[in-house]
């Protein structure tokens, strides 16, 4: 079959501008070291957990090509109908999007060959239900591969934070601020993560990526930190009154560690990517 020879880019139509810009630089850091290590073959049934607006589920399409299938599932209703959107308007008909809590899937047991989750562990409000939901759709013998940031996610900022906080009579704040950093993962709980559903971790992985800004002006009110990340540092303060004083000094220290630097503000964001199998 020749099909792909008769595709026609059609630039005229505003849905192909509109679902062009499919990816957001942060998911896509995570991503790269997907991609760099998962297992691909034809003839798969595989599953994106957390699909959000298609990533990695339409690159996984791509990748796997017309002889696999791939579904996904995601709670945001939003996301899953720009998700189909997309799937639409490039022509991945071996895709389906399913609505709904990846706690409590719509999907036969052992039905998958290959489960993926970029990002997605770290965001579940109940990981170790997902990962046994994940086992109980997956094949024996299947994969399931994930990714995630670690303990250590952007110590250059948290440090300064921490700091601040004493600085300006907030020390009865750190012990919340190292509670906040300490919620993320580690490759320890992510291997607890997997042998607590009854998986084998057979691989995993670990990177350090940076993220730079010009100063902590432009970090703090980036959009990834207001959407990903405030919610997160304020709430570390609430209740005080004093976010602004704090957020304020803060701005400050952040601005003059980047002027001491020839690269501008730059921030540690360690990854993993841990596979494992459902024996
Ligand atoms: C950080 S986003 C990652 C999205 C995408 N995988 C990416 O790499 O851009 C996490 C996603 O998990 C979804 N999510 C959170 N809890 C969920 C749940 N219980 N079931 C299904 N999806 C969930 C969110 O709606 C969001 O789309």
């Amino acid at each position: 079959m020749t099909d792909y020879l008769d595709f026609q880019a059609d630039f005229a139509n505003a849905e192909v501008a509109e679902t062009f810009d499919d990816l957001s630089y942060w998911s896509s850091m995570f991503g790269q070291l997907l991609f760099r290590h998962l297992p691909l073959a034809p003839r798969l049934t595989c599953l994106d957990v957390g699909c959000g607006t298609g990533f990695p589920l339409l690159e996984l399409a791509d990748r796997l090509g017309p002889t696999c299938t791939i579904h996904g599932i995601d709670s945001w209703d939003h996301a899953v109908e720009r998700c189909r959107l997309k799937a639409r308007v490039r022509g991945n008909t071996n895709v389906q999007v399913a609505h709904g809590n990846a706690a409590k899937m719509p999907y036969d047991d052992s039905f998958f060959d290959l489960i993926v989750s970029n990002l997605g562990m770290n965001n579940f409000d109940e990981p170790a239900a997902v990962m046994a939901e994940c086992r109980r759709v997956c094949k024996p013998g299947g994969r399931i591969a994930l990714t995630t940031n670690l303990v250590g996610h952007m110590s250059e900022f948290y440090r300064l934070y921490e700091q601040t906080l004493i600085d300006t009579g907030n020390a009865d704040r750190v012990a919340q601020l190292q509670q906040h950093q300490a919620h993320r993962a580690t490759i320890e709980g992510l291997h607890d993560l997997f042998s607590g559903a009854g998986l084998e971790v057979t691989d995993h992985h670990t990177d350090t990526f940076s993220l730079r800004y010009a100063d902590g002006s432009a970090f703090l009110r980036a959009y990834l930190s207001r959407v990903g990340f405030l919610d997160g540092w304020m709430s570390v303060l609430r209740g005080t009154g004093r976010e602004a004083r704090v957020f304020e000094d803060l701005e400050a220290r952040l601005n003059r560690k980047s002027r001491e630097r020839e690269e501008g503000l730059c921030l540690s964001i360690p990854a993993a990517y841990v596979e494992g199998r459902r024996p």
